[in-house]
C-alpha cells in the first residue's frame, strides 16, 4: 500500500544528500520544513525554494528543543539526516558522534513521544553498522553488528533507539544504511578530500590506504529515490533496509574518474600502503540490495556507473568554483609549481600588507608565511596577533573579552578596572581560556602608552567619553559600547577627535548583529517586501527587584531613561533599515519606579521618503519583550526575541494578503528561528577585529554614534512629558 506523502521536515535538509531530498520533495509537490544548524551544508542549496515559497527553513540545530518541536510541528513524516556525516572526525573525538548521531536522533523521537511531532521517521543510517566482516556481503538480517568505528556505533546506537521507540511508543520507524554516496553537492568523504588535495598541489593526488579500499557507492539521486520509495513503501512498524547496489568500487578507481573528468591526465596517483584509509575505515564493504529488491526498488545504477555519474556531476561544479578555476586554467597554461604556491597563498600577504607592522623582532610576531623559493627575490609572509585591552570588567566587558579572543589570532593583553577583584577575576578567566598572559590594570591611563592594537570601553556612560578621546589621542583603536557619551555634546566632542585621530572609533551597536535583523536587512535589500512604508520597534526590559538602585537608571550616570538607552539602540537600528531620520513627535513618563528619569517612552521619527519609524521603550514590562516589525508595500517582516531571557530570536516574513490565496497561517510565512545563544556580540567584535586588522572601515563608526545621540536629543527636547 502507498502512504502518501503531504508534509515533510528534512532534518540536515541544507546537506548533500538532505538538498537533494528536498528538491525530489518539491518536485513531488510536498511541504518541506527543513531545520539544519548549517555546521556542513549550505543555506544556497535550498534559497531558490525558500524564496518561492515552497520550503520553511529554520537555520538552528535540532539539538535546541524549541527549534526542533518548531520544526517537527504538524509534519507527517522526519527524514532525519541532521548528523556528522564524517566518519574520521569520530576518531578525533568520539563525542562527536555520540551528539550528532545519537543525541540528535534521540531528540527527533523524544518530540515524537510527546506527540509534538510526526508518527513516522525515516532514519539515514549506514552500512558502517556491520563493522569489518571481510568482503562478505551482508544483508539486513547479519549479526551481530560491531562497528570498529564511533561514527558506525553513533549510527547503530540511534537505530536501536528507534526500534525501541517503535516498540514502546507506537511510532513507525525505516531504517535505511546507506552505501557510500557520490555526486555533486558532497560535503566530506574520499571525493571531497581529493577535490582539497588537489586544490593544494594539482601535480600529485595522494590517496589514504593503498587505494584496494572497495565500498558500494551510490549516486546520490539514487539514494534520495530510494528514501522516498521507503517513506511511501514501507510500512511496518519497525525496518531496516540497506540502500546500495551490488559489487563495489575502489578508492583508487574513484580517483581516476576524478582526474579524468577534470582533465588532469598529468596528475599522478600517491597511493600510502595500509588497506584501509585511516583508523576506523572499513577496507572491504558490500552490501546486499535484496531485501528492498523485492519490495520494487534498486538503484538505477552499479557501484562503477555511480562513480562514473556522480564523479562527473560533482568534478562539473568543482571546475566552476574558485581557486579551483583559475588553478586549471593556470595549469592548462603550464604555470609552474612556484606561481601556483604563490597564488593560493596571496591572501595572506595581503593581510600582511595591510597589517603594515613591523615582524622581525618582535616575538608575537606569528610567521604564517614561507619564503619564496622561486629565484625571484624572497618575500616573508607574516601577521601578527591583534593585542586588546578590555576597559570595564563588568558583564559587557567579558562579553567582549570572549568574543575577541576566539576571534582567533588575537591576544587581549590588559583588563583594566578600578575593582581589583573583578578585573583579576576576568584577566585569569581571559589567560586561562587564550592560554597567554592577561595583566590587570587599575587605570586606564597605564594602557595609554602600551603596545595595544584595540582597546573595548565598556564602562558606565558618564565616565566613557574621557577614557575613549584619550585612547583615540594616543592612537590606539576603540570598540565604544553605545552611547557615544553621555549626551549630545560629549558625542559631538568624541566624534571631532575620532575624525582627526589616526585610530579608528567602532560603536558598539550590537543590536545590528542578531542574526534575525541582519537577515531582515538581507531580505529587505532583495526587495522581499517592496518599498518600506514604516518600521516598529518595541522594547520592553523586565525591571528587577531594587532596578532602581542601579546605575543605568541614574540620569548622572546613564545620561538618560528609556528613550536614551536602550532608546538609542533603536534608533540606531531605525537609520540601518531607512537611512537618515528626522524627529516628528515624542512622549516620556515615569510611570512606576521612583528614579529622576523616564521609565517609558514613546517616539516617532520619519525618512526623507516620507517613510515612518515608530519606537516604544519601556521598563515595566515585567517580563523581557523585544520585537521588530518592518512593512513594505509588498510584505512584511516581523521579528521576535532577542535570544537570552528576551526569548528565542524568530523571525518572519510574507507577502501582503498572502493569507487570501493560501489560507492558513503556516503556509503564508516563511519562518526562520535562530535560537537562544546571543551571537550579536561576537558577530560585531568579530567584524570590528577583522577591519582594524586589514585597515577596512569597521561596521558602525563615530557618525553613526553621533547622530543616533542627536536624534534622541532632539527627540527629548521636542518630547511631551507627563506631569
Ligand atoms: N554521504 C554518505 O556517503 C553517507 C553514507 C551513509 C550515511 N550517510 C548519512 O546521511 C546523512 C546525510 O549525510 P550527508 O552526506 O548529506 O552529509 P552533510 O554533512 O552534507 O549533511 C548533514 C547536514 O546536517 C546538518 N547538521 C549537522 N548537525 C546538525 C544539527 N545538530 N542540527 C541541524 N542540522 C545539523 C549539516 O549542516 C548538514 O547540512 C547523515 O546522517 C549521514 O551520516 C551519508
Amino acid at each position: 500500500m502507498k502512504t502518501p506523502l503531504a508534509k515533510v521536515c528534512i532534518t540536515g535538509g541544507c546537506g548533500f544528500i538532505g538538498s537533494h531530498l528536498v528538491d525530489a520533495c518539491v518536485a513531488r509537490g510536498i511541504e518541506v520544513t527543513v531545520i539544519d544548524n548549517l555546521s556542513s551544508g549550505k543555506v544556497e542549496y535550498i534559497t531558490g525554494h525558500v524564496r518561492s515559497g515552497n520550503v520553511q527553513f529554520i537555520k538552528g540545530s535540532i539539538l535546541d528543543p524549541y527549534l526542533a518541536k518548531t520544526a517537527l510541528a504538524s509534519v507527517d513524516t522526519v527524514f532525519h539526516l541532521a548528523a556528522n556525516p564524517d566518519a574520521r572526525r569520530g576518531i578525533e573525538d568520539p563525542s562527536v558522534d555520540l551528539e550528532l548521531e545519537v543525541v540528535t536522533t534521540f531528540q527527533v523521537l523524544e518530540m515524537m513521544r510527546r506527540q509534538a511531532g510526526p508518527r513516522r521517521i525515516i532514519f539515514a543510517s549506514s552500512g558502517t553498522v556491520y563493522g569489518d566482516v571481510g568482503g562478505l556481503e551482508v544483508n539486513e538480517d547479519f549479526g551481530p553488528c560491531q562497528p570498529i568505528s564511533p561514527y558506525g556505533a553513533g549510527k547503530l546506537a540511534a537505530e536501536a533507539f528507534i526500534s525501541a521507540y517503535a516498540g514502546s511508543f507506537g511510532i513507525s520507524g525505516i531504517v535505511c544504511r546507506f552505501g557510500n554516496v557520490v555526486g555533486e553537492r558532497a560535503t566530506h568523504g574520499a571525493l571531497f578530500d581529493f577535490a582539497n588535495r588537489l586544490k593544494e598541489n594539482l601535480s600529485v593526488l595522494p590517496i589514504l590506504g593503498d587505494g584496494s579500499q572497495a565500498k558500494p557507492y551510490i549516486y546520490v539521486r539514487d539514494i534520495v529515490d530510494g528514501l522516498l520509495f521507503v517513506a511511501e513503501r514501507a510500512d511496518a512498524q519497525f525496518d531496516v533496509f540497506n540502500m546500495a547496489p551490488q559489487g563495489a568500487s575502489t578508492v583508487e578507481f574513484l580517483a581516476r574518474v576524478l582526474l579524468r573528468e577534470l582533465g588532469l591526465t598529468d596528475t599522478m596517483i600517491e597511493t600510502g600502503n595500509t588497506p584501509y584509509g585511516w583508523i576506523g575505515d572499513i577496507p572491504q564493504s558490500r552490501m546486499s540490495g535484496q531485501k528492498l529488491a523485492k519490495l520494487g526498488w534498486s538503484p538505477s545504477y552499479t557501484s562503477d556507473q555511480a562513480v562514473e555519474v556522480g564523479v562527473k556531476a560533482f568534478a562539473e561544479d568543482l571546475k566552476l568554483t574558485e581557486p579551483f578555476r583559475t588553478l586549471l586554467r593556470e595549469c592548462r597554461a603550464g604555470i609552474d609549481e612556484a606561481d601556483r604556491e604563490r597564488t593560493s597563498i596571496s591572501s595572506t600577504v595581503f593581510v600582511a600588507a595591510a597589517s603594515g607592522r613591523r615582524f622581525p623582532e618582535d616575538p608575537e610576531v606569528l610567521a604564517l608565511g614561507m619564503e619564496r623559493g622561486d629565484g625571484r627575490g624572497a618575500m616573508r609572509m607574516v601577521s601578527r596577533s591583534i593585542r586588546g585591552a578590555v576597559i570595564g570588567a563588568g558583564l559587557i566587558g567579558r562579553q567582549r573579552s570572549h568574543s575577541f579572543i576566539s576571534v582567533g589570532d588575537t591576544c587581549l593583553k590588559y583588563v583594566c578596572d578600578p575593582e581589583r577583584a573583578a578585573g583579576i577575576k576576568l584577566a585569569n578567566e581571559v589567560a586561562a581560556l587564550q592560554g597567554q598572559p592577561c595583566e590587570w590594570v587599575q587605570d586606564y591611563e597605564a594602557l595609554l602608552t602600551r603596545d595595544i592594537d584595540l582597546a573595548f570601553v565598556a564602562v558606565p556612560h558618564n565616565i566613557a567619553a574621557e577614557i575613549v578621546m584619550r585612547l583615540l589621542e594616543n592612537r590606539i583603536n576603540v570598540l565604544m559600547e553605545k552611547p557615544m557619551g553621555i549626551n549630545v555634546e560629549e558625542a559631538q566632542a568624541i566624534a571631532s577627535i575620532a575624525r582627526d585621530s589616526k585610530a579608528t572609533l567602532a560603536v558598539g551597536f550590537n543590536y545590528r548583529h542578531y542574526p534575525a535583523i541582519a537577515r531582515a536587512k538581507q531580505l529587505v535589500q532583495q526587495g522581499v517586501i517592496g518599498n518600506v512604508i514604516y518600521v516598529r520597534m518595541i522594547l520592553g526590559h523586565g525591571g528587577r527587584p531594587g532596578y532602581e538602585k542601579e546605575w543605568k537608571l541614574s540620569r548622572a550616570k546613564c545620561g538618560g531613561g528609556v528613550l536614551f538607552d536602550p532608546g538609542v539602540h533603536l534608533v540606531d537600528l531605525g537609520r540601518f533599515f531607512l537611512g537618515e531620520l528626522e524627529p516628528v513627535q515624542a512622549h516620556i513618563a515615569t510611570l512606576h519606579w521612583s528614579v529622576d528619569v523616564e521609565d517609558i517612552a514613546v517616539a516617532i521619527a520619519r525618512n526623507h521618503q516620507g517613510a515612518e519609524f515608530h519606537l516604544h521603550t519601556s521598563l515595566i514590562e515585567w517580563e523581557n519583550h523585544f520585537f521588530v516589525g518592518i512593512f513594505g508595500d509588498g510584505g512584511y517582516i516581523k521579528i521576535n526575541g532577542r535570544m537570552g531571557n528576551y526569548g528565542v530570536q524568530e523571525l518572519v516574513y510574507g507577502k501582503k494578503w498572502a493569507w487570501l490565496e493560501n489560507g492558513s497561517q503556516r503556509e503564508r510565512n516563511v519562518v526562520e528561528v535562530f535560537g537562544n545563544e546571543d551571537t550579536s556580540f561576537s558577530q560585531e567584535t568579530k567584524l570590528v577585529v577583522e577591519a582594524i586588522r586589514n585597515g577596512r572601515p569597521v561596521p558602525e563608526n563615530h557618525e553613526d554614534g553621533l547622530r543616533a545621540t542627536e536624534l534622541v536629543d532632539q527627540l527629548y527636547r521636542m518630547a511631551t512629558v507627563k506631569p
